[in-house]
C-alpha cells in the first residue's frame, strides 16, 4: 500500500524503511496492536492495517491519531482526580501515550477519496499491561471468558472452580470488576468506551477470582455525550474536537452492545449450561450491580435516568445490514456507522 501510494516520497528518499529492532512482537486479538515479547515492558504498537474487518477499514485516521496522547491525558486525568476510580476501582487505562501519522498529500485534501486511503501510515504507542499489575494478578482479555476447550468446557468453568467460590459468587465478583468503572465513567463523566470482549481485560487475582478492570482503546472509541455535562469543562479544545459524541440515549448502546450483547448474552448460557446458573439468575447479578453502584452515588440520580441502561427494549445494532444491505463492499468516502435495526427485549428491565 505505501509503495504505490506514497511513490514520490520514497523515490526522494524522505520515507525508507527501518531495520528491525530483532525484537519478536505479538499480534493481539485485534490483529494490529503489536506486544513487544522481547522486552514486555515496552509499549505496544497499534498499526494501520488495510484490512477491513468488521465495520470498517483498520487505518488509522491522520487527524485521530495525532490527537491520541491528548485524549489519553485527558482521560487519565479523570481517573487520576477520582478517588471512586482511582483508589477503589484501581481501573487501569493503558493510555496512547505517542503517535505518529503520515498525511497523503493529496488524498488527504480530496473529500471523496474513499477514507481507507487516507489512514495507511502512522502509529500509536500504547502502555502495556506489563508492570501495571500487583505480583499475585493476572490479566486476561474478557473475550477469553467465552472460550470453551475442545472437550467443551468452558474457560470460565475452569476460572470458577479455581476460585473455590461459589458460581454466582464468582459472577458478582466478576461484575463487581467490570461494572463500576464503567458505570462511573457514564453517569459522572458522559464517556464511554468500547468495551467489548477485546478492548476489556480482566484482572484476577492469585485465586482467579476477579478483581479489576483493564481497558484499552481510546482515541478509536472513546464517545462522549453530546449534550454537554459540566464535568466537560476540563476537556481540552483539540479533545472536544476529535472525540466523537452521540446524544445520551445512544451513548449507553456502548455498554449494551460491547458487553451485554457482544459478551453477556453468550455468557450467560454458557454459565446456565456448565454453572448451573439460570440466565434470570445471571441477568439479575447484572442489575444488582448497576443498582448497587447508583445507590453508591445518589446525587447522580438525574444522570441515571439520562443515561439509562434499564430501559425496556434497546436498539440493534446489525452489522451484518452493513455488510449485507447498506455498505457492501463498496468503497465509500467516510467510515460508516452500525446499521441500528429494530429492538429487542433488554433483559435487564424489570418488568
Ligand atoms: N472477541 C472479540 N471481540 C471484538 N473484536 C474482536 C474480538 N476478537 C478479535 N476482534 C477484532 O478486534 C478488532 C476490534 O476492534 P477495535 O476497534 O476495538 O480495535 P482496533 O482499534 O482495531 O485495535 P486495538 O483494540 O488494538 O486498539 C476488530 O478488528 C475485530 O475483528
Ligand atoms: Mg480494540
Amino acid at each position: 500500500m505505501v509503495l504505490p501510494l506514497f511513490a514520490p516520497a520514497v523515490a526522494q528518499g524522505a520515507i525508507v524503511p527501518l531495520p528491525t529492532d530483532g525484537d519478536v512482537r505479538l499480534p493481539q486479538q485485534s490483529i494490529r496492536t503489536f506486544l513487544n515479547t522481547s522486552r514486555p515492558d515496552r509499549h505496544t504498537v497499534k498499526l494501520p492495517l488495510a484490512v477491513l474487518n468488521t465495520l470498517v477499514w483498520r487505518g488509522l485516521p491522520t487527524e485521530r491519531t495525532l490527537a491520541a496522547p491528548a485524549v489519553t491525558a485527558w482521560v487519565h486525568g479523570l481517573r487520576d482526580a477520582d478517588p471512586f476510580l482511582r483508589d477503589e476501582c484501581g481501573v487501569i487505562l493503558l493510555g496512547e501515550v505517542a503517535s505518529v501519522a503520515v498525511a497523503h498529500p493529496l488524498y488527504d485534501g480530496l473529500p471523496e477519496v474513499p477514507y481507507q486511503y487516507k489512514e495507511l501510515l502512522g502509529a500509536i504507542w500504547r502502555e502495556p499491561l506489563t508492570g501495571r499489575l500487583a505480583p499475585e494478578e493476572r490479566a486476561r482479555t474478557l473475550a477469553s471468558l467465552l472460550y470453551t476447550d475442545p472437550e467443551g468446557r468452558a474457560f470460565t468453568a475452569e476460572l470458577v472452580a479455581r476460585s473455590g467460590l461459589a458460581p454466582t459468587a464468582w459472577l458478582k465478583r466478576l461484575f463487581a470488576a467490570l461494572l463500576p468503572p464503567l458505570l462511573h465513567f457514564l453517569y459522572r463523566y458522559g464517556t464511554v468506551f468500547s468495551p467489548h470482549g477485546e478492548n476489556a481485560i480482566v484482572v484476577f487475582d492469585d485465586h482467579d477470582i476477579p478483581v479489576r478492570l483493564a481497558i484499552k482503546d481510546f482515541v478509536d472509541d472513546v464517545n462522549v455525550s453530546a449534550q454537554r455535562l459540566p464535568e466537560h469543562d476540563s476537556m481540552p479544545d483539540d479533545v472536544r474536537e476529535i472525540l466523537l459524541t452521540e446524544p445520551p440515549a445512544f451513548l449507553t448502546q456502548f455498554i449494551h452492545s460491547g458487553l451485554f450483547v457482544g459478551v453477556f448474552r453468550y455468557l450467560a448460557p454458557l454459565c446456565e449450561e456448565q454453572l448451573g446458573v439460570p440466565e434470570n439468575e445471571f441477568w439479575s447479578l447484572v442489575r444488582a450491580e448497576i443498582l448497587r453502584h447508583q445507590a453508591r452515588f445518589p446525587e447522580l440520580k438525574d444522570r441515571y435516568e439520562l443515561f439509562d441502561l434499564l430501559v425496556p427494549r434497546i436498539e440493534r445494532l446489525c452489522l451484518n445490514r452493513n455488510r449485507l444491505h447498506l455498505d457492501g463492499y463498496r468503497d465509500r468516502p467516510g467510515r460508516p456507522h452500525a446499521a441500528v435495526h429494530g429492538t429487542v427485549p433488554n433483559p435487564l428491565h424489570l418488568s
